[in-house]
């Protein structure tokens, strides 16, 4: 059975937690990641990887020295990720609010960047504020967090946490089409 088929299926089931029914395409998995410079990054963090679409590609472009972490709350999704078997790639059956202590459990501090595909939108309030608020602190000076969604709906939250330092991309080539959004940690 093909990952985009796989995907579908699990989707289809936990729609409340997955918030859509495809995988990421190819156009928008490369989009989140062309920013990132691979040569100066030693922990990148994914949030919500559901069975690997964008973290196939983190995997290919990581410098030898670097480490993945993927946080992942869906067994089946868990198991997938579990299966690339990559020496690089730390998988978490740990949801996304829990990514500091996670983190401080593998002595790992701060983060070159976190890459996230949360269904922000359908996650309530006040978890997906702390989401936030984890993420921003957790990064490194000039990290990054880079998320995509389907409207510009959480355009304000995010700038509530990064303030001006967000830009905003669009990928028409994914079903549906995503906007991306960039913030940067500059302080
Ligand atoms: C829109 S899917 C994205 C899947 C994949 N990254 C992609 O782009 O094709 C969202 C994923 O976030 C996961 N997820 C939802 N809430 C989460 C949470 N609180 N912590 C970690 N993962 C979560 C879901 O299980 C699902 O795998």
């Amino acid at each position: 059975m093909s990952s985009r088929i796989k995907f579908f299926k699990e989707a289809v089931k936990s729609i409340k937690t997955s918030g859509t029914v495809a995988p990421s395409s190819r156009f928008l998995s490369k989009r989140m990641l062309r920013e990132i410079d691979f040569s100066n990054v030693d922990v990148i963090v994914e949030l919500g990887p559901g069975n690997g679409a964008i973290t196939k590609y983190i995997l290919e472009n990581l410098a030898p020295k670097a480490t993945l972490i993927c946080f992942e709350i869906n067994d089946n999704f868990y198991d997938q990720l579990q299966e690339l078997n990559h020496p690089q790639l730390i998988v978490l059956k740990a949801s996304a609010e829990k990514i500091i202590d996670k983190l401080k459990k593998l002595n790992i501090h701060k983060v070159n960047y976190i890459i996230s595909s949360l269904p922000l939108a359908i996650i309530p309030d006040e978890v997906s504020d702390e989401i936030l608020d984890k993420s921003f602190e957790v990064l490194a000076k000039n990290g990054s967090f880079i998320q995509y969604q389907y409207s510009l709906s959480y355009f304000k939250k995010l700038k509530n946490v990064f303030k001006e330092s967000i830009s905003l991309e669009f990928e028409p080539l994914n079903i549906p089409p995503a906007f991306i959004y960039r913030c940067k940690k500059v302080e």
